[in-house]
């Protein structure tokens, strides 16, 4: 996600700012950039790194003791300088950096194009400044004011500083979704994303809350309010903690960081996508072709490792309740094979960095056939998001940890998504049980939140079984790619062989390895199978194998049977993967940890397969 500095005070604020943003850099992010007022605001931006910024700028007039810098992540609109912040408003008397995203930005972009504004980018923000900009020009109030009017205006997330060329005593911060923290020094004000910038400069801090609004004005007390203009009396706490924990927001590693990312995540890669009071699904990515995927003679889906196993729930998906044929193929498999690839085809590729060779070039063997290629793509602007037709991208925020978890459930989300779409109109599926399942995917991310607070039952198995030599894990249907995916995670990080397989086909060979030295992870919240998932159970059993359930909330008979449970909360059986997967990966960590393994750099990989 983006990364926010600002500051004012009596102090150079370029070297603050730029050593801000090198402390943000662990966040990810495509573009930097800087502004500054010494008798005039200047806006000074570009693409790539930090690095770049600093080059970009060595002959620039960098004095002055006020500005805000931005590292950005990109939501909407290429990674390129023009898209980067800080944005200008028309008249460059505003300048504003954000992290968020404006799910409404494209209607009000419309209303201020009809104004006469005219947009340098294709960004939600420079939406955002152009409305402050017009609602302080036309409504003839303070920055203040227009500021917290124009987010009263606005739906969905962000937290913004705003500077102006008319008032370089003050700066404008808030927030709602998106966190945002003001130091406070002796005679200066520190604002950032989190407390990675601010730590060696104060321990004093004041977070913002949602909807609050703050005026940092120099050598002036701290004023806050809502948007809702009720006064706040801001309550400063004492930081307690350094640098390096800070960057992963005090989890151990990246990996631990980004599954409790999850709830957040899910719900940003639904956003502004569901819409329950009109009862439908909208996905303006990929809204054009929509007409190519309801005629499509099937659905190809290309992927590798984990993104090939959220593929796998999404051919469940979509032949399930839009009764579109699909095929899921390795991209490294799909490239060689000399597959038959017909126009009416179409191809979803699905990759988190957008950067995986084999699923790039498998996207030009189909794009060579006359395929349509969409992707689903978790980086914007990445190789295979510019290659593909259209797409939807995940908005998972950055992934640093090598092994996969919150872009596998924000994939898994979109496919859903999209499966759901089809169905709507292709009249496979009734208005009624549409919105039943549409209603229960809205309720995923708190029921998300509970799955995570189950740790210590996690934790005491993972000890249990930390040093055995094998894994097995066996799911039923929608739960068979979560199976894989389990046994992916604890495989990469803790190096244990695991194997996924569909429950059913233990009989067909790997019963053999039962014994009491091979624990069996079961994902057994099935309604439809759930007899045969118990008697595949007992089969373990039966033979001294050790299970480990993971099993619906109030469920009996697994619990009877199975050595270790993990309960989950009830769901449509098409929505457990994204439940049943957060002990799996929490399993994983647990036990990798425990193994001394490196978790967030696992030995022989990369985060990124750029290579064949
Ligand atoms: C998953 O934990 C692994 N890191 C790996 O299998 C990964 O999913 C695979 O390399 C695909 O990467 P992509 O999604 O970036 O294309």
């Amino acid at each position: 996600m983006c990364g926010i500095v600002a500051y004012i005070g009596t102090r150079d604020a370029y070297p603050i700012l730029i050593e801000g943003l090198r402390r943000l850099e662990y966040r990810g992010y495509d573009s930097a950039g800087v502004a500054l007022w010494n008798t005039s605001l200047n806006v000074y931006k570009t693409k790539g790194k930090v690095s770049d910024l600093e080059e970009y700028v060595k002959n620039a007039d960098l004095a002055g003791n006020i500005g805000i810098a931005h590292t950005r992540w990109a939501t909407h609109g290429e990674p390129n300088q023009v898209n980067a912040h800080p944005h200008y408003s028309q008249s460059k008397e505003i300048a504003l950096i954000h992290n968020g995203i404006i799910e409404n930005y494209a209607p009000l972009r419309k209303e201020l194009e009809l104004r006469g504004y005219v947009f340098r980018s294709s960004t939600d923000t420079e939406v955002l400044t152009n409305l402050i900009e017009d609602i302080k020009h036309n409504g003839g109030v303070d920055l203040f004011e227009a500021v917290r009017i124009a987010l009263n205006q606005v739906v969905g997330a962000y937290a913004i500083v705003v500077m102006s060329q008319s008032d370089p005593d003050s700066l404008i911060a808030a927030r709602k979704g998106s966190p945002l923290l003001i130091g406070i020094g002796k005679d200066d004000y520190f604002v950032a994303s989190d407390a990675t910038p601010i730590i060696s400069y104060t321990k004093n801090v004041v977070y913002l809350d949602d909807e609050e609004i703050a005026l940092i004005r120099r050598n002036k007390d701290l004023k806050i309010k809502t948007i809702r203009n009720k006064e706040k009396t801001p309550y400063v706490h004492q930081l307690e903690t350094n640098l390096s924990v800070l960057e992963k927001g005090g989890f151990e590693h990246f990996m631990l960081k980004e599954i409790y990312e999850q709830p957040s995540s899910i719900r940003d890669s639904m956003r502004g996508r569901i819409h329950l009071e009109l009862g439908t699904v909208t996905l303006g990515g990929i809204i054009d072709y929509e007409q190519k995927l309801l005629n499509a003679s099937r659905i190809i889906i290309i992927a590798c490792g984990t993104s090939w196993h959220a593929g796998l729930v999404g051919e469940y998906l979509f032949e399930d309740i839009a009764r579109i044929p699909v095929e899921v193929e390795y991209a490294s498999e799909f490239r060689y094979r000399n597959p038959v690839i017909y126009e009416k085809d179409v191809v979803i590729a699905i990759s988190q960095s957008g950067e995986t060779a084999d699923t790039l070039a498998a996207i030009e063997l189909a794009k060579s056939k006359g395929a349509t290629i969409l992707g689903i793509c978790n980086v914007v602007g990445s190789s295979i998001a510019r290659a593909t037709h259209a797409g939807s991208y995940t908005h998972a925020g950055p992934e640093i940890g090598v092994a996969s978890t919150k872009a596998f459930t924000a994939q898994v989300t979109l496919l859903t998504l999209m499966a759901l779409r089809m169905a709507q109109l292709r009249g496979t599926l009734g208005r009624s049980r549409f919105m039943q399942i549409l209603t229960e995917l809205d309720m995923i991310p708190e029921k998300v939140e509970r799955t995570l607070k189950v740790s210590q039952r996690v934790i005491e198995i993972a000890e249990q079984f930390k040093d055995v030599r094998n894994f097995l894990y066996l799911g039923r249907g929608y739960n068979f790619p979560v199976a894989l995916e389990g046994a992916l995670k604890l495989k990469e990080i803790s190096y244990i062989h695991a194997e996924g397989y569909p429950a059913a086909e233990m009989k067909h060979g790997p019963i053999a390895l039962i014994d009491e030295e091979m624990p069996v992870v079961v994902i057994a919240t099935n309604k439809g199978t759930y007899d045969k998932v118990v008697s595949n159970i007992q089969e373990v059993k039966a033979r001294k194998g050790k299970v480990i359930a993971i099993v619906t909330e109030g469920d009996v008979d697994v619990k009877n049977l199975a050595d270790y449970v993990i309960e989950i909360p009830e769901t449509e059986e098409m929505l457990v993967p994204l439940l049943a997967t957060i002990p799996l990966q929490k399993l994983a960590y647990h036990i990798a940890v425990m193994r001394g393994c490196n978790v967030d750099q696992p030995r022989n990989l990369a985060k990124s397969v750029t290579v064949e």
